[in-house]
């Protein structure tokens, strides 16, 4: 029997991608910055066939979980090109997740790229190669981004680039790659969860909706145009112009939602209150802080750790009343996955 264990966290990304290309490609560059907390860990077993075909068993959280289980068994029949060492197996997938049961936190990039990288560790130490790659992190990348797009991108620690751009040489669609941005290496992220209701309109329906989308095009220059102007902000240690593109960024992203066909708002009455509160605490106190949104309604407040004292009261004496069951997660950018032997 072999056994192999990953923990791999989740990230938040500064230049969104939404919208994308047959193939899980994106239509513009993104940047995110991967988190340390907020992690989910994977073992996966193998052991000899023991009938015709490959079996799967899976486990989240010591339970069986038919949607999970179902959307692992889509993305291997995916991936099993890449595998060819896996049909002489049967699958066991153990997983969790660091952050706490319905927090509405979006574990797709932590928990693909966990397994993602499993899978590649299984075909090095079983066959003595990889397929198809020579670097590791690289086919670990590829392989998780065929399970989410965002998760590409957490197989590396700090800033992280996935997508083409004449900017960042060796970018490409199909894997991401680290960025150096010291500056980024210490920020903190706050996650105020605002709501845990499953979203509305999943990620893959709202990737969709950008194919008809009349203001896609203006998007996707616009994504690009906030990278060039980020990626200067942070070569520069320029972090009142960073963190202006970052809350671009999340603005963009939810005008996006509302500008497709149907229109839909994932912003709920409290991200707005929060939204507004922190932006008169920067006016305020002239403290570097800003927002960011994924697709949900929860905030992610950045920080550098600096401020993190004065900050995270801020967060107690007036935020937190607003999160659900008071959840904030008081994280950091960290250095990436780990294997745990
Ligand atoms: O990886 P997906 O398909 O769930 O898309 C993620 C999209 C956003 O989280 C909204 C933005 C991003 O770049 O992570």
């Amino acid at each position: 029997m072999y056994k192999v264990t990953w923990q791999s966290p989740s990230n938040i990304a500064l230049i969104k991608y939404w919208g994308k290309k047959a193939g899980q490609l994106p239509m513009n560059p993104s940047l995110s910055l991967t988190l340390s907390k907020c992690y989910t860990q994977t073992s996966l077993k193998l052991s000899a066939k023991s009938g015709e075909t490959s079996k799967l068993a899976f486990l989240f959280e010591a339970k069986e979980n038919k949607p999970f289980q179902m959307k692992i068994e889509k993305f291997l029949a995916n991936i099993f090109r890449y595998f060819d060492f896996l049909k002489d197996f049967d699958i066991e997938i153990e997983s969790f997740n660091s952050f706490p049961h319905s927090s509405g936190i979006a574990s797709s990039a932590s928990s693909m790229s966990a397994l993602a990288l499993c899978l590649c560790s299984a075909e090095q130490d079983i066959t003595g190669k990889l397929s198809e790659f020579d670097n590791f992190f690289q086919k670990a990348s590829f392989i998780a981004r065929l399970g989410s797009g965002s998760a590409a991108r957490s197989v590396y620690g700090n800033s992280v680039l996935w997508g083409r751009t004449e900017l960042i040489e060796n970018s490409n669609d199909l894997y991401a790659v680290p960025v150096e941005a010291k500056i980024a290496e210490s920020f903190c992220d706050s996650i105020l969860v605002v709501s845990s209701d499953v979203k509305k309109v999943s990620s893959s329906a709202g990737h969709e909706l950008m194919k008809t989308n009349k203001y896609a095009p203006v998007r996707y220059s616009h994504a690009n145009e906030n990278l060039e102007k980020i990626l200067g902000s942070l070569k520069n240690d320029n972090i009142e112009e960073c963190f202006r593109i970052i809350e671009s960024e999340a603005l963009s992203l939810h005008a996006m939602f509302m500008l497709s066909h149907p229109g839909f708002i994932l912003l709920a009455p409290n991200t707005v209150q929060i939204i507004n509160k922190i932006i008169t605490y920067r006016e305020k106190n002239n403290i570097p802080i800003c927002f960011t949104l994924d697709a949900g309604p929860n905030v992610h407040i950045i920080y550098g750790m600096e401020h993190k004292v004065d900050i995270q009261y801020f967060i107690e004496t007036e935020l937190r009343q607003m999160c659900e069951n008071g959840i904030v997660i008081h994280d950091k950018i960290g250095k990436g996955p780990l294997k745990i032997e």
